[in-house]
């Protein structure tokens, strides 16, 4: 049967392609320990989960979800933003709920983008973001994000012709996958850009709560004038080990989420009650979890950069976010690199460059990797230089 060019034209999902190679090596008995994917590996807080039976209980929850979604959970997420960024949504008009931030992500292009019309996207990037353009029938412009410009894209640099068409500006900070943060100054410029030159703003900000050190990112929503040019999409995922439950919201914008609104009530049906009731119970709980758990994460991270430099490949602690950026080793490239990790020691990270062009001379580690585990993995990484000396030790004698 032929399927339409839109799904042929379509790259198969970055983590499915690496779940397979896991596979193959499981299948063949070999262990392997993997920093691919940013999926917490700690449970979702038991209060959360209480809320979430408790809610399942109940008869009212077992039918189609409200429309708009429950007002107590977009109250929820106001309460947060105003708690967490001073910032206040209206929960009516300025918070969408939706099935994790991927399902925005996935359909604000379908909002936004006519045949031929432009967006801009960072590179590297979150696969989604240049996927979901060209569904829309779209076409993107990358916006190279390197380390001399502290991976946070060069806006002047866009030239003319590609701004007349260009609809949509996404950033992303805390960075995936290069961990690199952005401060007010950064997403005021943002704000300003996006008058100048008619631009709908995209801000993919889930990792806001993962952070080091004392650091507190910001969110796209506290620059001035950000509600005039743009949405955050954000989600419980990361930030209360959420990612199985899949809920999220957009905020902002008021025609951006109604735009996204219409859309998705033709699409979708909501997000299950007893999980939008658990998510407000994330919100309104206690918070305590969180730096709980970035404690966890430092450690991991701390270990995990250590080990990197000990072995050659060159790796900064990042400020916030869950993965390490860290370069490949003179002679490799990302992908040659991550096979190498596979084969002789069965670690797995992904090649920079599966987030696109410029993620070359990268791979991304992620810290959700469970202690036993990262244990495991920092050891096959020191192994792996053994196995280096001892090609050239072959190759000398
Ligand atoms: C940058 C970025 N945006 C969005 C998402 C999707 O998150 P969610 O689980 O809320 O759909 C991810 C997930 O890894 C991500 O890394």
């Amino acid at each position: 049967m032929r399927m339409a060019r839109r799904i042929e034209n379509l790259p198969p999902y970055l983590f499915i392609e690496i779940n397979k190679k896991i596979a193959e090596k499981k299948a063949r008995g070999e262990t392997v320990i993997s920093f691919a994917i940013g999926d917490p590996d700690m449970p979702t807080p038991p209060h959360i989960i209480d809320r979430l039976c408790q809610a399942a209980q109940d008869p009212v929850n077992h039918r189609y979800p409200e429309d708009d979604g429950l007002a107590e959970l977009r109250q929820a997420v106001a309460g947060w933003y105003k708690k967490r960024f001073d910032v206040s949504l209206d929960a009516d008009k300025e918070v969408l709920l939706l099935i994790g931030a991927k399902d925005g992500i996935a359909h604000i292009p379908l909002c936004l983008i006519d045949p031929g019309d432009i967006t801009l996207v960072p590179d590297p990037h979150y696969p989604v973001y240049p996927v979901s353009t060209m569904l829309a029938g779209g076409e993107c412009y990358y916006m190279p994000l390197t380390e001399e410009n502290d991976f946070l894209p060069d806006l002047d640099v866009i030239p003319d012709h590609v701004l007349k068409k260009a609809r949509i500006l996404w950033i992303n900070y805390p960075n995936n996958p290069t961990g690199a943060v952005a401060d007010i100054d950064f997403f005021n410029r943002v704000v300003k850009f996006a008058q100048q030159h008619d631009l709908a703003v995209c801000h993919d900000g889930p990792y806001t709560e993962i952070a080091f050190d004392g650091y507190q990112p910001v969110s796209f929503m506290q620059a001035d004038g950000a509600k005039e040019v743009g949405v955050e999409f954000h989600s419980l995922s990361k930030s209360y080990n959420m990612t199985g439950w899949r809920i999220g919201m957009a905020v902002g914008n008021t025609a951006m989420i109604n735009a996204l609104k219409v859309l998705k009530t033709n699409l979708d049906s909501g997000i299950p009650q007893a999980i939008q009731y658990a998510a407000a119970e994330a919100f309104t709980g206690p918070q305590d979890c969180i730096q709980k758990h970035n404690a966890i994460y430092q450690r991991r991270r701390d270990l995990l950069v250590e080990i990197l430099n000990s072995i050659g490949v060159e790796a900064k602690p990042p400020k916030a976010g869950l993965y390490v950026w860290a370069k490949v080793p003179q002679g490799y490239t990302s992908v040659e690199f991550a096979s190498d990790l596979l084969e002789k020691v069965g670690v797995v990270v992904t090649p920079g460059v599966d987030y696109g062009k410029n993620g070359e001379g990268y791979v991304r580690l992620s810290l959700t990797i469970p202690d036993a585990g990262l244990v495991k993995g920092l050891s096959r990484l020191a192994e792996w230089r053994n196995t280096k000396s001892q090609l050239r030790l072959k190759k000398t004698t």
